[in-house]
Protein backbone atom coordinates (compact mmCIF):
# COMPACT_ATOMS: atom_id res chain seq x y z
CA UNK A 1 0.00 0.00 0.00
CA UNK A 2 1.41 3.51 -1.11
CA UNK A 3 1.45 6.05 1.68
CA UNK A 4 2.63 9.79 1.25
CA UNK A 5 4.25 12.14 3.88
CA UNK A 6 5.11 15.83 3.47
CA UNK A 7 8.57 16.70 5.15
CA UNK A 8 10.85 19.38 5.15
CA UNK A 9 13.74 19.66 2.30
CA UNK A 10 16.10 16.58 3.27
CA UNK A 11 18.03 14.31 1.19
CA UNK A 12 16.97 10.30 0.79
CA UNK A 13 17.01 8.28 4.24
CA UNK A 14 15.81 5.29 5.36
CA UNK A 15 12.62 4.43 8.08
CA UNK A 16 11.84 1.29 9.47
CA UNK A 17 8.12 0.51 8.33
CA UNK A 18 6.82 -2.59 9.62
CA UNK A 19 9.30 -4.96 11.76
CA UNK A 20 11.98 -6.22 10.02
CA UNK A 21 11.39 -3.53 6.92
CA UNK A 22 13.22 -0.18 6.31
CA UNK A 23 12.15 1.74 3.28
CA UNK A 24 14.08 4.37 1.51
CA UNK A 25 12.50 7.80 1.85
CA UNK A 26 13.34 9.66 -1.72
CA UNK A 27 12.29 13.50 -1.40
CA UNK A 28 10.55 14.37 -4.53
CA UNK A 29 8.79 17.39 -5.51
CA UNK A 30 5.18 16.31 -5.01
CA UNK A 31 2.47 18.26 -6.80
CA UNK A 32 -1.02 18.48 -6.61
CA UNK A 33 -3.81 18.55 -9.80
CA UNK A 34 -6.60 20.51 -9.43
CA UNK A 35 -9.55 20.15 -12.09
CA UNK A 36 -12.33 21.69 -12.70
CA UNK A 37 -15.69 20.90 -15.02
CA UNK A 38 -13.95 21.08 -18.66
CA UNK A 39 -15.71 23.04 -21.17
CA UNK A 40 -15.41 21.01 -25.18
CA UNK A 41 -11.70 19.78 -25.87
CA UNK A 42 -10.55 21.05 -29.02
CA UNK A 43 -7.27 21.25 -30.84
CA UNK A 44 -3.84 19.63 -32.12
CA UNK A 45 -1.57 18.32 -30.09
CA UNK A 46 1.08 15.64 -29.76
CA UNK A 47 2.65 13.61 -26.96
CA UNK A 48 5.73 12.80 -26.18
CA UNK A 49 7.92 10.06 -27.52
CA UNK A 50 7.12 6.41 -26.84
CA UNK A 51 8.19 5.01 -23.61
CA UNK A 52 9.14 1.19 -24.50
CA UNK A 53 10.52 2.50 -27.64
CA UNK A 54 12.74 4.99 -26.06
CA UNK A 55 13.91 2.37 -23.00
CA UNK A 56 14.48 -0.01 -25.93
CA UNK A 57 16.59 2.80 -28.04
CA UNK A 58 19.11 3.13 -24.91
CA UNK A 59 19.35 -0.18 -24.87
CA UNK A 60 20.23 -1.53 -27.90
CA UNK A 61 22.17 2.01 -28.78
CA UNK A 62 24.41 1.23 -26.32
CA UNK A 63 25.29 -2.19 -27.63
CA UNK A 64 25.55 -1.67 -30.98
CA UNK A 65 28.69 -0.60 -33.44
CA UNK A 66 28.49 2.95 -33.62
CA UNK A 67 26.90 5.70 -33.19
CA UNK A 68 23.16 6.34 -32.64
CA UNK A 69 20.50 8.82 -32.92
CA UNK A 70 17.43 8.98 -31.67
CA UNK A 71 14.87 11.99 -31.75
CA UNK A 72 12.00 12.28 -29.96
CA UNK A 73 13.58 10.53 -26.64
CA UNK A 74 11.09 10.40 -24.13
CA UNK A 75 12.75 12.19 -21.21
CA UNK A 76 10.32 11.02 -18.35
CA UNK A 77 11.79 9.50 -14.77
CA UNK A 78 11.43 5.84 -15.90
CA UNK A 79 13.53 6.16 -19.16
CA UNK A 80 15.93 8.41 -17.13
CA UNK A 81 16.36 5.49 -15.13
CA UNK A 82 17.56 3.51 -18.05
CA UNK A 83 19.64 6.24 -19.61
CA UNK A 84 21.39 6.77 -16.24
CA UNK A 85 22.13 2.49 -16.47
CA UNK A 86 23.71 2.77 -19.64
CA UNK A 87 26.30 5.49 -18.89
CA UNK A 88 27.22 3.62 -15.55
CA UNK A 89 27.90 0.92 -18.02
CA UNK A 90 30.46 2.98 -19.90
CA UNK A 91 28.47 4.08 -22.70
CA UNK A 92 28.65 7.86 -23.65
CA UNK A 93 25.56 9.76 -24.47
CA UNK A 94 25.16 13.37 -25.79
CA UNK A 95 21.94 15.05 -25.34
CA UNK A 96 20.73 17.59 -28.38
CA UNK A 97 19.16 21.00 -27.10
CA UNK A 98 16.00 20.84 -25.36
CA UNK A 99 14.08 22.25 -28.59
CA UNK A 100 16.05 19.38 -30.51
CA UNK A 101 15.41 16.75 -28.68
CA UNK A 102 17.86 14.05 -30.35
CA UNK A 103 20.21 11.93 -28.07
CA UNK A 104 23.47 9.98 -29.67
CA UNK A 105 24.51 7.21 -28.24
CA UNK A 106 28.16 6.02 -28.46
CA UNK A 107 27.34 2.47 -28.30
CA UNK A 108 30.20 0.20 -26.64
CA UNK A 109 28.94 -2.99 -29.23
CA UNK A 110 27.86 -6.23 -27.97
CA UNK A 111 30.66 -7.40 -25.81
CA UNK A 112 32.22 -3.58 -24.79
CA UNK A 113 29.99 -2.72 -21.46
CA UNK A 114 31.96 -2.36 -17.99
CA UNK A 115 31.43 -3.43 -14.90
CA UNK A 116 29.57 -0.70 -13.09
CA UNK A 117 31.12 0.52 -10.13
CA UNK A 118 27.44 0.66 -8.04
CA UNK A 119 24.14 -0.90 -8.08
CA UNK A 120 22.08 -0.08 -10.72
CA UNK A 121 19.36 2.31 -9.43
CA UNK A 122 16.54 1.16 -11.85
CA UNK A 123 14.03 4.05 -9.85
CA UNK A 124 10.32 2.91 -10.53
CA UNK A 125 10.80 1.13 -13.97
CA UNK A 126 10.06 -2.36 -14.31
CA UNK A 127 10.52 -2.34 -17.83
CA UNK A 128 14.45 -1.05 -16.99
CA UNK A 129 14.81 -3.64 -14.48
CA UNK A 130 14.03 -6.97 -16.58
CA UNK A 131 15.19 -5.40 -19.30
CA UNK A 132 18.68 -5.01 -18.45
CA UNK A 133 18.31 -8.35 -15.95
CA UNK A 134 18.20 -9.99 -19.85
CA UNK A 135 21.47 -7.56 -21.06
CA UNK A 136 23.49 -8.09 -18.29
CA UNK A 137 22.76 -11.66 -17.22
CA UNK A 138 25.35 -12.62 -20.51
CA UNK A 139 27.75 -9.95 -19.68
CA UNK A 140 31.59 -11.46 -18.25
CA UNK A 141 31.16 -8.81 -15.20
CA UNK A 142 28.90 -8.63 -11.84
CA UNK A 143 26.24 -6.20 -11.22
CA UNK A 144 23.61 -5.17 -9.47
CA UNK A 145 19.68 -4.02 -10.00
CA UNK A 146 17.73 -1.90 -7.32
CA UNK A 147 14.92 0.11 -7.09
CA UNK A 148 12.31 1.89 -5.40
CA UNK A 149 10.54 0.12 -2.89
CA UNK A 150 7.48 -0.20 -4.99
CA UNK A 151 9.48 -1.79 -7.79
CA UNK A 152 11.43 -4.27 -4.95
CA UNK A 153 7.25 -5.48 -4.09
CA UNK A 154 6.97 -6.61 -8.32
CA UNK A 155 7.55 -9.65 -9.61
CA UNK A 156 10.95 -11.15 -11.04
CA UNK A 157 10.87 -14.51 -11.04
CA UNK A 158 9.20 -14.25 -14.08
CA UNK A 159 12.67 -13.35 -15.82
CA UNK A 160 14.73 -14.76 -13.37
CA UNK A 161 13.71 -18.02 -14.24
CA UNK A 162 14.56 -18.38 -17.66
CA UNK A 163 17.10 -16.66 -17.50
CA UNK A 164 18.92 -19.44 -14.55
CA UNK A 165 17.53 -21.93 -17.61
CA UNK A 166 19.81 -20.80 -19.95
CA UNK A 167 22.81 -20.39 -17.43
CA UNK A 168 22.77 -17.27 -15.80
CA UNK A 169 24.01 -16.94 -12.24
CA UNK A 170 21.85 -14.36 -10.26
CA UNK A 171 19.64 -14.02 -7.06
CA UNK A 172 17.34 -11.97 -5.91
CA UNK A 173 15.65 -11.72 -2.13
CA UNK A 174 13.01 -14.60 -1.87
CA UNK A 175 14.76 -17.08 -3.69
CA UNK A 176 14.67 -14.46 -7.40
CA UNK A 177 11.39 -13.68 -6.37
CA UNK A 178 11.96 -10.30 -5.90
CA UNK A 179 14.53 -7.24 -6.72
CA UNK A 180 17.23 -6.26 -5.15
CA UNK A 181 18.90 -8.52 -8.16
CA UNK A 182 22.94 -9.70 -8.11
CA UNK A 183 24.14 -10.75 -11.27
CA UNK A 184 27.22 -12.89 -11.34
CA UNK A 185 28.19 -12.66 -15.03
CA UNK A 186 28.95 -15.24 -16.94
CA UNK A 187 32.67 -15.14 -17.32
CA UNK A 188 33.83 -16.62 -20.84
CA UNK A 189 31.15 -19.21 -20.71
CA UNK A 190 28.31 -18.13 -23.61
CA UNK A 191 24.85 -18.20 -21.63
CA UNK A 192 22.76 -21.52 -23.43
CA UNK A 193 20.14 -21.31 -25.96
CA UNK A 194 16.39 -21.72 -24.75
CA UNK A 195 13.28 -22.67 -25.41
CA UNK A 196 10.93 -21.05 -23.53
CA UNK A 197 6.99 -20.65 -22.86
CA UNK A 198 5.67 -17.94 -21.53
CA UNK A 199 3.63 -18.25 -18.60
CA UNK A 200 2.40 -14.70 -19.08
CA UNK A 201 1.76 -12.77 -21.65
CA UNK A 202 4.70 -10.07 -20.99
CA UNK A 203 6.74 -8.05 -23.56
CA UNK A 204 8.96 -7.28 -21.03
CA UNK A 205 10.05 -10.79 -20.33
CA UNK A 206 10.18 -11.33 -24.00
CA UNK A 207 12.50 -8.64 -24.55
CA UNK A 208 14.69 -9.55 -21.36
CA UNK A 209 15.06 -12.75 -23.11
CA UNK A 210 16.01 -11.48 -26.87
CA UNK A 211 18.47 -9.66 -24.92
CA UNK A 212 20.06 -12.60 -23.13
CA UNK A 213 19.74 -14.29 -26.10
CA UNK A 214 22.58 -11.81 -27.81
CA UNK A 215 25.16 -13.53 -25.32
CA UNK A 216 23.68 -17.19 -25.74
CA UNK A 217 25.55 -19.51 -28.32
CA UNK A 218 22.29 -20.93 -29.88
CA UNK A 219 19.03 -19.98 -30.53
CA UNK A 220 17.00 -18.72 -27.49
CA UNK A 221 12.74 -18.67 -28.73
CA UNK A 222 9.99 -17.56 -26.61
CA UNK A 223 6.84 -18.65 -27.81
CA UNK A 224 3.90 -16.02 -26.21
CA UNK A 225 0.34 -16.66 -25.14
CA UNK A 226 -1.41 -13.26 -26.61
CA UNK A 227 0.90 -11.27 -28.87
CA UNK A 228 2.80 -8.61 -26.48
CA UNK A 229 4.12 -5.07 -28.16
CA UNK A 230 6.51 -6.03 -30.32
CA UNK A 231 9.17 -3.16 -30.65
CA UNK A 232 12.40 -5.40 -29.31
CA UNK A 233 11.64 -7.41 -32.83
CA UNK A 234 11.23 -4.95 -34.73
CA UNK A 235 14.70 -2.68 -33.44
CA UNK A 236 16.50 -5.48 -33.34
CA UNK A 237 15.59 -6.51 -37.07
CA UNK A 238 16.72 -2.88 -38.53
CA UNK A 239 19.96 -3.42 -36.39
CA UNK A 240 20.61 -6.86 -38.59
CA UNK A 241 19.98 -9.45 -35.80
CA UNK A 242 18.58 -12.45 -37.07
CA UNK A 243 15.34 -12.69 -35.55
CA UNK A 244 12.26 -14.19 -36.98
CA UNK A 245 8.51 -15.04 -35.83
CA UNK A 246 6.60 -18.10 -36.78
CA UNK A 247 2.91 -17.94 -35.27
CA UNK A 248 3.33 -17.09 -31.46
CA UNK A 249 7.29 -18.25 -31.28
CA UNK A 250 9.93 -15.15 -31.91
CA UNK A 251 13.25 -16.48 -32.29
CA UNK A 252 16.70 -14.93 -31.92
CA UNK A 253 19.66 -16.72 -33.36
CA UNK A 254 23.37 -15.81 -32.11
CA UNK A 255 24.26 -12.74 -33.65
CA UNK A 256 28.02 -11.17 -33.81
CA UNK A 257 27.19 -7.46 -33.81
CA UNK A 258 24.44 -4.84 -33.91
CA UNK A 259 24.41 -2.08 -36.64
CA UNK A 260 23.28 1.63 -35.28
CA UNK A 261 20.03 3.06 -34.66
CA UNK A 262 18.58 6.16 -36.29
CA UNK A 263 14.98 6.43 -35.25
CA UNK A 264 12.58 8.94 -34.66
CA UNK A 265 10.24 7.86 -31.75
CA UNK A 266 6.74 7.51 -32.22
CA UNK A 267 4.44 9.39 -30.06
CA UNK A 268 3.64 7.36 -27.10
CA UNK A 269 -0.12 5.79 -28.09
CA UNK A 270 -0.19 4.97 -24.15
CA UNK A 271 0.21 8.79 -23.55
CA UNK A 272 -2.22 9.46 -26.05
CA UNK A 273 -5.11 7.18 -24.78
CA UNK A 274 -5.54 9.73 -21.70
CA UNK A 275 -6.01 12.84 -24.11
CA UNK A 276 -8.63 10.62 -26.38
CA UNK A 277 -10.84 9.09 -23.71
CA UNK A 278 -10.79 12.94 -22.69
CA UNK A 279 -12.39 14.65 -25.54
CA UNK A 280 -14.49 11.06 -25.85
CA UNK A 281 -16.74 12.17 -22.38
CA UNK A 282 -15.76 15.81 -22.64
CA UNK A 283 -19.23 16.69 -24.50
CA UNK A 284 -18.80 18.67 -27.76
CA UNK A 285 -15.03 17.67 -27.73
CA UNK A 286 -12.96 17.39 -31.05
CA UNK A 287 -8.85 16.98 -31.15
CA UNK A 288 -6.21 15.43 -33.22
CA UNK A 289 -3.19 13.73 -31.90
CA UNK A 290 -0.40 13.97 -34.03
CA UNK A 291 2.68 11.57 -34.83
CA UNK A 292 0.88 8.48 -32.77
CA UNK A 293 2.69 4.71 -32.67
CA UNK A 294 -0.36 2.95 -33.92
CA UNK A 295 1.55 -0.69 -33.69
CA UNK A 296 -1.26 -3.03 -33.75
CA UNK A 297 0.01 -4.66 -30.29
CA UNK A 298 -0.69 -1.46 -28.74
CA UNK A 299 -4.15 -0.19 -30.62
CA UNK A 300 -6.68 -1.72 -27.65
CA UNK A 301 -7.69 1.40 -25.97
CA UNK A 302 -8.25 3.32 -29.25
CA UNK A 303 -10.19 0.65 -31.39
CA UNK A 304 -12.24 -0.36 -28.01
CA UNK A 305 -13.19 3.29 -27.91
CA UNK A 306 -14.26 3.11 -31.48
CA UNK A 307 -16.23 0.16 -31.33
CA UNK A 308 -17.86 1.86 -28.02
CA UNK A 309 -19.23 4.38 -30.24
CA UNK A 310 -16.55 7.63 -30.75
CA UNK A 311 -15.98 8.85 -33.96
CA UNK A 312 -12.52 8.16 -34.19
CA UNK A 313 -10.27 8.38 -37.37
CA UNK A 314 -6.61 7.51 -38.49
CA UNK A 315 -5.16 9.77 -40.84
CA UNK A 316 -2.04 10.26 -42.41
CA UNK A 317 -0.49 6.72 -41.84
CA UNK A 318 3.29 6.38 -42.28
CA UNK A 319 6.15 4.54 -40.91
CA UNK A 320 9.31 5.68 -39.07
CA UNK A 321 12.03 3.18 -38.56
CA UNK A 322 9.68 0.02 -38.55
CA UNK A 323 7.33 1.26 -36.36
CA UNK A 324 3.58 2.61 -38.04
CA UNK A 325 2.63 6.44 -37.14
CA UNK A 326 -0.64 8.16 -38.24
CA UNK A 327 -2.51 11.23 -36.62
CA UNK A 328 -5.89 10.15 -34.76
CA UNK A 329 -8.58 12.62 -34.72
CA UNK A 330 -11.45 11.63 -32.00
CA UNK A 331 -14.79 13.22 -32.17
CA UNK A 332 -17.06 12.71 -29.07
CA UNK A 333 -20.20 10.86 -29.20
CA UNK A 334 -22.42 8.77 -26.40
CA UNK A 335 -20.65 5.96 -25.72
CA UNK A 336 -22.12 2.66 -24.65
CA UNK A 337 -20.57 -0.09 -22.72
CA UNK A 338 -17.69 -2.15 -23.78
CA UNK A 339 -16.79 -6.50 -23.55
CA UNK A 340 -12.98 -6.52 -23.04
CA UNK A 341 -11.36 -9.91 -22.82
CA UNK A 342 -8.80 -12.08 -23.96
CA UNK A 343 -5.88 -11.03 -26.18
CA UNK A 344 -7.28 -7.75 -27.02
CA UNK A 345 -6.67 -7.15 -23.73
CA UNK A 346 -2.91 -7.72 -23.92
CA UNK A 347 -3.24 -4.67 -26.15
CA UNK A 348 -4.22 -2.39 -23.78
CA UNK A 349 -2.54 -3.41 -20.89
CA UNK A 350 -1.43 -0.19 -19.45
CA UNK A 351 -4.97 1.64 -20.62
CA UNK A 352 -7.81 -0.09 -18.50
CA UNK A 353 -7.67 2.61 -15.99
CA UNK A 354 -8.18 5.21 -18.20
CA UNK A 355 -10.62 3.00 -20.10
CA UNK A 356 -12.63 2.21 -16.96
CA UNK A 357 -12.96 6.09 -16.87
CA UNK A 358 -14.41 6.16 -20.51
CA UNK A 359 -16.78 3.07 -19.11
CA UNK A 360 -18.23 4.99 -16.41
CA UNK A 361 -19.53 7.43 -19.27
CA UNK A 362 -21.12 4.94 -21.46
CA UNK A 363 -24.48 3.31 -21.14
CA UNK A 364 -24.41 -0.08 -20.01
CA UNK A 365 -22.31 -2.60 -18.00
CA UNK A 366 -18.69 -2.87 -19.02
CA UNK A 367 -16.74 -5.95 -18.21
CA UNK A 368 -12.61 -5.54 -18.36
CA UNK A 369 -11.42 -9.40 -17.64
CA UNK A 370 -8.21 -11.72 -18.54
CA UNK A 371 -6.07 -8.37 -16.92
CA UNK A 372 -4.89 -9.69 -13.62
CA UNK A 373 -1.53 -8.95 -14.38
CA UNK A 374 -2.94 -5.46 -13.59
CA UNK A 375 -2.63 -6.65 -10.04
CA UNK A 376 1.32 -6.55 -10.62
CA UNK A 377 2.09 -3.28 -12.28
CA UNK A 378 3.02 0.07 -10.62
CA UNK A 379 -0.13 -0.67 -7.76
CA UNK A 380 -2.09 -3.20 -7.64
CA UNK A 381 -4.41 -1.28 -10.44
CA UNK A 382 -7.79 -3.68 -9.99
CA UNK A 383 -7.90 -2.29 -6.60
CA UNK A 384 -7.09 1.45 -7.01
CA UNK A 385 -8.68 2.45 -9.99
CA UNK A 386 -11.99 1.15 -8.13
CA UNK A 387 -10.95 2.65 -4.62
CA UNK A 388 -10.11 5.62 -6.22
CA UNK A 389 -12.94 5.95 -8.97
CA UNK A 390 -15.45 5.12 -6.56
CA UNK A 391 -14.40 8.17 -4.47
CA UNK A 392 -15.36 10.10 -7.66
CA UNK A 393 -18.77 8.01 -7.25
CA UNK A 394 -18.49 5.73 -9.93
CA UNK A 395 -20.18 2.42 -10.44
CA UNK A 396 -17.12 0.27 -10.49
CA UNK A 397 -16.48 -3.19 -9.03
CA UNK A 398 -13.23 -5.01 -8.78
CA UNK A 399 -12.94 -8.80 -9.84
CA UNK A 400 -10.20 -11.01 -9.40
CA UNK A 401 -9.06 -10.61 -12.90
CA UNK A 402 -10.40 -7.31 -13.87
CA UNK A 403 -13.44 -4.50 -13.55
CA UNK A 404 -16.96 -4.42 -14.02
CA UNK A 405 -18.46 -0.80 -14.50
CA UNK A 406 -21.83 0.36 -14.81
CA UNK A 407 -22.43 3.37 -16.88
CA UNK A 408 -23.40 6.45 -17.64
CA UNK A 409 -22.72 8.17 -13.56
CA UNK A 410 -22.39 11.50 -12.92
CA UNK A 411 -19.22 11.93 -11.46
CA UNK A 412 -18.59 14.51 -8.29
CA UNK A 413 -15.67 16.05 -7.49
CA UNK A 414 -13.41 14.64 -4.25
CA UNK A 415 -10.01 14.63 -3.06
CA UNK A 416 -8.40 11.28 -4.72
CA UNK A 417 -4.79 10.40 -4.73
CA UNK A 418 -1.81 9.08 -7.70
CA UNK A 419 -0.82 6.41 -5.30
CA UNK A 420 2.26 6.78 -6.72
CA UNK A 421 1.11 5.49 -10.43
CA UNK A 422 1.44 7.66 -13.42
CA UNK A 423 -1.46 6.29 -15.37
CA UNK A 424 -3.75 6.25 -12.01
CA UNK A 425 -2.91 10.01 -11.70
CA UNK A 426 -4.17 10.57 -15.56
CA UNK A 427 -7.38 8.50 -15.34
CA UNK A 428 -8.09 10.38 -12.21
CA UNK A 429 -7.29 14.04 -13.77
CA UNK A 430 -9.53 12.99 -16.95
CA UNK A 431 -12.32 11.63 -14.28
CA UNK A 432 -12.30 14.68 -13.12
CA UNK A 433 -13.00 16.38 -16.17
CA UNK A 434 -16.48 15.30 -16.25
CA UNK A 435 -17.31 15.59 -12.61
CA UNK A 436 -18.98 18.11 -10.64
CA UNK A 437 -17.23 20.37 -8.49
CA UNK A 438 -13.09 20.37 -8.27
CA UNK A 439 -11.18 17.13 -8.10
CA UNK A 440 -7.80 17.20 -6.03
CA UNK A 441 -5.34 14.27 -7.44
CA UNK A 442 -2.47 14.36 -4.60
CA UNK A 443 0.69 13.00 -5.97
CA UNK A 444 0.38 13.92 -9.44
CA UNK A 445 3.98 14.85 -9.98
CA UNK A 446 4.40 11.14 -10.92
CA UNK A 447 2.74 11.83 -14.23
CA UNK A 448 6.32 12.85 -15.55
CA UNK A 449 6.85 9.63 -15.45
CA UNK A 450 5.57 8.40 -18.72
CA UNK A 451 4.09 12.41 -19.96
CA UNK A 452 5.98 15.05 -18.91
CA UNK A 453 3.58 17.74 -19.45
CA UNK A 454 0.87 16.14 -19.19
CA UNK A 455 -1.69 18.61 -17.58
CA UNK A 456 0.15 21.51 -19.89
CA UNK A 457 -1.32 19.46 -23.03
CA UNK A 458 -4.69 19.11 -21.62
CA UNK A 459 -5.04 22.61 -20.65
CA UNK A 460 -3.78 23.58 -24.21
CA UNK A 461 -6.82 21.72 -25.62
CA UNK A 462 -8.65 24.13 -22.96
CA UNK A 463 -9.21 21.92 -20.17
CA UNK A 464 -9.55 23.68 -16.23
CA UNK A 465 -7.12 22.34 -14.52
CA UNK A 466 -4.29 24.03 -12.06
CA UNK A 467 -0.78 22.07 -10.84
CA UNK A 468 -0.04 23.70 -7.33
CA UNK A 469 3.50 22.82 -5.40
CA UNK A 470 5.90 21.69 -5.75
CA UNK A 471 5.99 20.94 -1.75
CA UNK A 472 8.83 18.39 -0.64
CA UNK A 473 7.33 14.79 0.17
CA UNK A 474 8.01 11.61 -0.13
CA UNK A 475 6.78 7.95 -1.29
CA UNK A 476 7.14 4.35 0.08
CA UNK A 477 5.47 1.25 -0.21
CA UNK A 478 5.07 -0.84 2.68
CA UNK A 479 3.51 -4.02 3.53
CA UNK A 480 0.93 -3.39 6.08
C1 LIG B 1 6.26 -2.80 -21.32
C2 LIG B 1 5.50 -3.92 -21.22
C3 LIG B 1 4.30 -4.03 -20.39
C4 LIG B 1 3.77 -2.66 -20.02
C5 LIG B 1 4.86 -1.72 -19.56
C6 LIG B 1 5.89 -1.54 -20.65
C7 LIG B 1 7.46 -2.82 -22.17
O1 LIG B 1 4.62 -4.71 -19.18
O2 LIG B 1 2.79 -2.77 -19.02
O3 LIG B 1 4.31 -0.45 -19.25
O4 LIG B 1 8.00 -1.74 -22.49
O5 LIG B 1 7.90 -3.92 -22.53
P1 LIG B 1 4.57 -6.32 -19.09
O6 LIG B 1 5.64 -6.87 -19.92
O7 LIG B 1 4.81 -6.60 -17.63
O8 LIG B 1 3.20 -6.71 -19.53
Amino acid sequence: MAHSLTLPMTPAYTIPVAPGLLATVRPTAASRLTVRPSPPLHGDCVVPGDKSISHRAVILGGIATGLSRVRGFLYGADCQATLLALTALGCVIEFGAAREPEIVIHGRGLHGLREPSAPLDCQNSGTTMRLLTGLLAGQQFASFLVGSPQLCQRPMERVVRPLRQMGAQLIGREGGRLAPLALAGCGERPLSGLAYELPVASAQVKSCLLLAGLYADAAVSVHEPAATRDHSERMLRNMGARIERTGDVVTIHPTPELQPLTLTVPGDASAAAFLLVAAAIVSGSELTVRGVGINPTRSGLWSTLGTMGAEISVENPRESAGEPVADLRLRQRALSAAYCRGPNVVTMIDEIPILAVAATQARGRTVIADASELRVKETDRIAATAAELRKLGADITPTQDGLIIVGPTRLRGAAVSSRGDHRLAMALCVAGLVATGETTIDGAEVTADSFPGFSATLRSLGADLTETGPVIAATWSASD
